[in-house]
């Protein structure tokens, strides 16, 4: 299986110094950082304009094709490890890598769309969910679930914390709502390098693994179902789904650690963090 957790990372010592293999990162990168998250986050606000009934997936794609190339980016999933898409889009019940294919989006579909822009060398990676119609109850509070689920895995995030916090503050919320968190992704290390050490697991227990630093820049995504946590890749060979086929939802932001806790380089412009779904402050 194509998973993150099996693929060997290939740091880069460029720009930056190396604690343990994780590199810290200046200001000139938190500032490229900035930029490329903005665009990436800029792009995913004018998705949400073709999330209807109808709109083939592939004009998705299309869409963040023209959009890279109109703004001096190019999106990094295109040719990585053969893949020959600018995106990726999971319907319903697939996790990620779901491919921006002729299929169309149906009324009550919920949708993830995940676009990495590198500009000037530097990746944004995020990805939210997108309603199509009003979707049932039980798939908006999965959606709801899973982005708070990410920002309280962003929440433990400060110099001191532990890698294993952030994957505590995921797993702990998303089984506390009776949900399960995948195992097989995770988020990863970013910078001038699109899948960077360290892994960012989903799950975990709370004061293990390395020491959070200033200057760490990383993704959190994680991927919730609202049944069992398994999944198995398509004959396609990208296309991740839940094996009980229930529903499954993720967002991901581009984050950096700050001396007060973190930064998110990916934040919608027009506050749209999650289109036609209402997030509330507190779970319900
Ligand atoms: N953007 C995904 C991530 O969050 C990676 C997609 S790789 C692809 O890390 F090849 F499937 F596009
Ligand atoms: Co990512
Ligand atoms: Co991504």
């Amino acid at each position: 299986m194509d998973s993150y957790i099996d693929m060997p990372v290939a740091p880069r010592a460029q720009d930056a110094r190396r604690t343990e293999s994780i590199k810290l990162y200046g200001r000139d990168a938190f500032e490229g950082m900035r930029r490329a998250g903005a665009l990436t986050a800029t792009c995913l606000d004018g998705v949400s304009d073709l999330i209807s009934h109808g709109t083939p997936l592939a004009e998705i794609n299309a869409f963040v094709l023209d959009f890279a190339a109109t703004h001096g980016a190019t999106p990094a999933t295109l040719g990585y490890k053969g893949y020959e898409y600018a995106c990726c889009t999971s319907v319903n019940h697939v996790v990620c890598h779901g491919l921006p294919n002729e299929k169309k989006l149906r009324d009550g579909d919920i949708v993830n769309v995940d676009v990495t822009l590198v500009l000037d060398g530097w990746h944004g990676d995020s990805s939210r969910m997108y309603a199509v119609g009003k979707p049932k109850r039980a798939a908006e509070r999965l959606v709801r679930i899973a982005h708070e689920a990410m920002m309280r895995g962003i929440g433990a995030v400060r110099p001191g914390a532990r890698l294993g916090d952030i994957g505590h503050a995921i797993q702990s919320y998303a089984e506390s709502e009776r949900c399960s968190v995948v195992r097989d992704f995770c988020g990863h290390g970013i910078g001038q390098v699109f899948h960077d050490s360290p892994n960012i697991l989903n799950f975990g227990r709370a004061g293990t693994g390395p020491e959070l630093r200033e200057g760490m820049i990383f993704t959190v995504e994680p991927m919730v179902n609202l049944g069992r946590a398994e999944v198995k890749v398509l004959v396609d060979d990208w296309t991740a789904v839940t094996r009980d086929r229930s529903l499954s939802a993720q967002f991901e932001h581009s984050i950096g650690v700050t001396a007060e806790g973190f930064e998110i380089f990916t934040l919608s412009p027009k506050g749209l963090h999650a289109p036609g779904i209402e997030i509330r402050a507190t779970p319900e």
